[in-house]
């Protein structure tokens, strides 16, 4: 049997969001909060208006580039996937300024230095940990000097994330990963760490709306449901 290297999403790429609306239906939010949510923790640190070259690593179907766009309006947008299928119906979606190439797990089709941002989300779980080294070197490769890595990824030390995790089809063979282990593997590709942050603490019904100022409180705080490191090269 052939070792596994990472998970394809071809068979996922059409049914991908109604999966996934469903998947995070007790949350009281839809999949597009949790992709537009993303975007918003990074004009926290970038600005809006900058010509910013931006990869969206493991874009899927490019619904975080959909916000990626509306968020940054002066963005050039890059993505990439194994998911041929999931490319197909990214670029479908003719996203101003975007454009989304398929490729083998491998070496990343750009230029080195070619991006001021690489984001990416949901998608190192769905990768073999042996591989993450050389995953980071190419995202390193990409990246300008002082270009900026964040890297969204679901929390193990949340139970409720646990929960969701088990129970989506998609996830089946997702491995999450520490905060802590994270943390290694990205010093160890070169990249600096500024942050480590936590999200998502709070389910977004009505009645939870007056605690979600708090969130910006509690980053420091592990149990979010997912987190996020920011890195620089
Ligand atoms: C859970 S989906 C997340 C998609 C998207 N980032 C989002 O947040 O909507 C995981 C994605 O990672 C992609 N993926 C898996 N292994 C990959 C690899 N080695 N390089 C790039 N993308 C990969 C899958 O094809 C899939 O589209």
């Amino acid at each position: 049997m052939e070792e596994r290297q990472f998970d394809n999403f071809d068979e996922h790429a059409v049914g991908y969001r109604k999966t996934h609306d469903k998947v995070v239906e007790m949350s009281g939010a839809d999949s597009d909060y949790f992709s537009e949510y993303k975007i918003v923790e990074l004009l926290k640190f970038e600005e809006a208006q900058g010509k910013l070259n931006v990869l969206d690593f493991g874009c899927g179907d490019g619904n975080s580039s959909v916000y990626i766009r509306k968020h940054f309006t002066k963005a050039s947008i890059c993505g990439a996937d194994v998911s041929e299928a999931s490319i197909g119906i990214a670029n479908e979606k003719n996203i101003i300024n975007a454009v989304f190439k398929a490729y083998d797990g491998s070496k990343l089709p750009f230029e080195d230095n070619q991006f001021d941002v690489v984001f990416t989300s949901m998608v190192f779980h769905h990768i073999e940990h042996r591989l993450h080294d050389g995953i980071l070197s190419e995202i390193y490769r990409v990246l300008k000097k002082g270009g900026r890595f964040y890297n969204f990824e679901h929390n193990p030390n949340n139970p409720l994330t646990r929960k969701v995790v088990r129970e989506c089809e998609f996830d089946e063979d997702a491995v999450l990963l520490k905060p802590s282990y994270n943390k290694h593997v990205t010093n160890k590709s070169g990249l600096k760490i500024e942050n480590l942050n936590f999200t998502l603490f709070f389910p977004r019904h009505k009645l939870f709306k007056i605690f979600l100022g708090l969130e910006k409180l509690l980053s420091w705080c592990p149990i979010g449901a997912q987190y996020y490191i920011r890195a620089i090269k």
